[in-house]
């Protein structure tokens, strides 16, 4: 090649690049940051959390959200985590840290919503059966149609008959009937891999129509991961209304129920949230 034509391939690629990046990539340093807590939800799945085992469950039933009794003045986590790592919550041995906070940011325009996640996965888990991935974080949306989907975000679709709770069947995943869930993740094994997925019946870890790309690095002791999915295509996510999320990540290569979850949570995309997505 000589010296012109060179300069032209390299011009040609960075322009690229730089259409690339105008389309896909939000200007992060411009997107506010929400702080939404994670936590080691040892095996209380929503059947617990709808029992009398649980003193909020009048309060759910009337409609209260987990995030409105569980956050408070602003955004304080009011849980007892003691509680939550003991023996009778969490028989197989509780992680070292119990909570930890997930920096969430969103943004959007006519075709795809865009969410970065900022984290520092902790070391310290009781569980390391994922021996692929070190960390996979995870980001769910349910439909309408979930039972308590918008009040409680992941837990929804977490039972007390799923795989590796006490006594479960080993095959049987998470599952959200009669609604459905899209579920999308990002893991770290292999250089990074994305999930396109669905809790419908069952986890589908595949499948899934949102169209989901996903990119992660680690920077010292810092996760950071960004996601790309449709705005039409699996869970509708029209922009005009607060759109019910959940966040879990499994970090020190936890499997199973090993993760830190969120409660329900909202990104408003051009209305009010726990989350509000920047319009591109
Ligand atoms: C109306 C308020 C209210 C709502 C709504 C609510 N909780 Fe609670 N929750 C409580 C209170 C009060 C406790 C403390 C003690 C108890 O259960 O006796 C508690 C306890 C817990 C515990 C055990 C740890 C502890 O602090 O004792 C977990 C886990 C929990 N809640 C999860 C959830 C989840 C998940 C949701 C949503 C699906 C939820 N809660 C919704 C009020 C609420």
């Amino acid at each position: 090649m000589n010296q012109k034509l060179t300069s032209l391939f390299v011009m040609g690629a960075f322009m690229a690049l730089g259409s690339q990046v105008a389309f896909a990539n939000p200007d992060w340093s411009k997107v506010p940051k929400k702080d939404i807590h994670v936590i080691h939800p040892g095996v209380a799945p929503v059947e617990w959390v709808k029992s009398g085992d649980h003193s909020g469950a009048s309060g759910l039933k009337k409609g209260e959200t987990c995030a409105g009794c569980h956050i408070t003045d602003g955004n304080k986590l009011d849980i007892d985590l003691k509680r939550l790592a003991s023996k009778e919550m969490e028989p197989k041995g509780a992680p070292k840290t119990m909570t930890y906070p997930v920096s969430v940011q969103a943004a959007y325009d006519a075709t795809n919503l865009y969410v970065r996640l900022t984290f520092k996965a902790p070391a310290g888990g009781a569980d390391h059966s994922d021996k692929d991935n070190e960390v996979k974080a995870t980001v769910m949306f349910p439909n309408d149609k979930v039972p308590l989907g918008d009040q409680a975000g992941c837990w929804a679709a977490c039972h007390k008959d799923a795989r590796t709770m006490p006594g479960a069947d080993d095959k049987k995943t998470k599952y959200a009937t009669p609604g459905a869930m899209d579920l999308m993740q990002w893991k770290s094994g292999g250089g990074g891999k994305a999930v396109d997925g669905t809790v419908t019946d069952k986890r589908n870890m595949e499948g899934g129509k949102a169209g989901v790309t996903a990119e992660g690095s680690k920077s010292g002791d810092t996760y950071t991961v960004t996601f790309t999915r449709k705005l039409a295509g699996g869970v509708n996510l029209a922009p005009g209304k607060a759109v019910p999320f959940g966040v879990a990540i499994h970090a020190d290569n936890a499997g199973g129920r090993f993760h830190h979850v969120s409660f329900g949570h909202t990104i408003g995309l051009g209305a009010d949230g726990d989350v509000k997505a920047t319009k591109q």
